[in-house]
């Protein structure tokens, strides 16, 4: 398998700790971590394989909340590249008992950039196994990659991103 390219932000909080789980599952030497903050779409291109992580800090805020700052920068980046011969996954924190309508919806904003730029996304998840109301990452019936609640299902994580892994990386490069 060829290296993995791990794009995560915020940093400190929910989002790099499931980064770091998400790499050692992949074995840590796959992996190349990060953060947003410091990436720019010349980063991205160096990978055939690549991993999106971010959290939802809420549709009202994308723009000005602090967390949210690392992608508000790194999109642009993102939108600049070309992905047809690129194997993507993401990852997205957040929280569907407080935001059963917006769940994850940051994944949906980035899916929305990346696919008409021909992104072969692998990791799609079945949303029967939360429970939120509406998500702007639920496309075509799917989650377009995992969701992570830290906040309300933390004892959820490591077997989520176990069997997540255990899907995407037959998938890669
Ligand atoms: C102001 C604020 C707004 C949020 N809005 C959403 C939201 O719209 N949808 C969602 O799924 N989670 C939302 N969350 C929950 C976060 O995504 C969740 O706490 C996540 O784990 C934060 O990751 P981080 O620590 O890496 O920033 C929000 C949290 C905060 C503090």
């Amino acid at each position: 398998m060829k290296k993995i390219g791990l794009f995560y932000g915020p940093l400190g909080g929910s989002t790099e700790k499931v980064a770091k789980k998400v790499a050692a599952a992949l074995g840590n030497e796959n992996v190349d971590l990060i953060p947003v903050k410091e990436a720019k779409a010349t980063d991205i291109e160096k990978y055939e394989n690549v991993i999106f992580g971010i959290s939802t800090i809420g549709k009202e805020t994308w723009q000005s909340d602090k967390s949210a700052n690392d992608w508000d920068v790194f999109l642009p980046e993102v939108e600049k590249v070309e992905y047809s011969n690129k194997v993507i996954a993401m990852f997205g924190l957040g929280d569907h008992i407080t935001y059963d309508l917006h769940f994850v919806d940051a994944l949906g904003i980035v899916a929305e950039k990346i696919i008409p730029r021909g992104a072969n996304i692998t990791g799609k998840v079945d949303p029967e196994a939360y429970n939120c109301r509406e998500s702007l990452a639920i496309i075509d019936g799917m989650f377009i990659g995992l969701p992570v609640n830290e906040d309300f299902e933390p004892e959820l994580t490591d077997q989520r991103v176990n069997d997540w892994v255990g899907k995407i990386k037959t998938d890669f490069k």
